[in-house]
């Protein structure tokens, strides 16, 4: 009988349920829908962001599956991010207030720092002129008031490096509980798995597909011969194999799609495994790294002239 996998706890105490619903580039209109499925589906967790332009849809959604009593707030787990604009002390509890009233919350269940980079206040746009110079330590304080102030049930961070991650654990007050990753099959992130383990820090998988829909990308992560192997052996989909080796390396996996059949389908990995003999084969796929942030990357401007600098050499 497999395990099913279906909880991970953080270093709070608190349990994030591990297969969330990503909500990066889906499109308006389409976003409400696929929340609304998911959790029809059985999905309690949905990962949000600011940047990603789509919480008030998501906000409506919630409220109208709350009114209906189709769920309850306290069995769903909703995360954002803080945008690099909001990294000022002063503006960090206005972002999530912002973000709070968007989703129709009283609390996010998660709030993360969607990035190791800071911009310009009010900002739009990626262009270079727009980085400045990140100071984690008082972003993190102004983090740790609004976990003190019950707003933000538990509070981490997103594409920290495994030093930038260090260094925040040794002044935090309050430890982050997640990192929040890129990590799928083909960027398995195994040094930075081993550290967040050791720091009792949970590892949260972004793009677990590899994010197949993004063209810039050119993304083949679910192509790879290994998982259509694993797949047709096990009589399960690639994007499933993908998913469910996430669950079995311990991580929380956020896989984003507006599909209602694909919705279902990436939730119907807890009830099979892989077996060892299958999961070792996973070791052999090369390794590449597909967001590679490069737009926090410049030779004058922000705090990281490469990408080296950027993730510390986990590149
Ligand atoms: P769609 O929204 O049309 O389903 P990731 O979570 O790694 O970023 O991947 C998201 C991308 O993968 C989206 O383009 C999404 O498209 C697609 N996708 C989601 N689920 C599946 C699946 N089960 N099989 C194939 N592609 C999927």
């Amino acid at each position: 009988m497999a395990q099913e996998i279906r909880f991970f706890q953080l270093n709070n105490g608190a349990k994030i349920p591990s297969v969330g619903l990503g909500t990066w580039q889906s499109d308006p209109g389409l976003v409400g829908k696929a929340v609304e499925a998911a959790i029809r589906v059985g999905y309690c967790h949905i990962d949000c962001a600011q940047i990603y332009d789509n919480e008030k849809e998501i906000g409506a959604v919630l409220k109208k599956l709350f009114d209906e009593g189709v769920v309850k707030r306290e069995d769903l787990w909703i995360t954002s991010k803080l945008w690099n604009t909001d990294h000022a002390p002063e503006d960090v509890p206005v972002a999530l207030d912002r973000t709070l009233r968007d989703l129709k919350l009283d609390y996010v269940d998660l709030y993360l720092i969607h990035w190791p980079a800071a911009m310009k206040k009010d900002s739009k746009g990626f262009v270079p002129e727009n980085l400045v110079q990140p100071d984690i330590p008082s972003t993190w304080r102004a983090m740790e008031a609004l976990y003190d102030s019950g707003k933000a049930r538990a509070i981490g961070v997103s594409n920290f490096s495994s030093k930038k991650l260090g260094d925040l654990l040794d002044v935090a007050r309050i430890p982050p509980a997640v990192n929040q990753v890129e990590c799928h099959p083909s960027w398995q992130q195994d040094k930075l798995q081993a550290f967040c383990k050791s720091r009792c820090v949970h590892l949260s998988g972004y793009s677990p597909l590899g994010s197949p829909g993004t063209a810039w990308l050119k993304s083949d992560v679910l192509k790879h011969p290994v998982l259509t192997m694993i797949a047709e052996k096990l009589g399960k989909t690639p994007a499933q194999v993908a998913l469910r080796w996430g669950l079995q390396k311990g991580h929380s996996v956020l896989p984003k799609s507006t599909n209602e059949a694909r919705i279902k389908e990436n939730f119907d990995v807890f009830n099979w495994s892989i077996p060892d003999d299958l999961f070792a084969k996973f070791s052999e796929i090369q390794q590449a790294r597909l967001i590679r942030g490069t737009t926090f990357v410049h030779k004058t401007y922000g705090a990281y002239r490469t990408l080296e600098e950027l993730w510390d050499g986990e590149i």
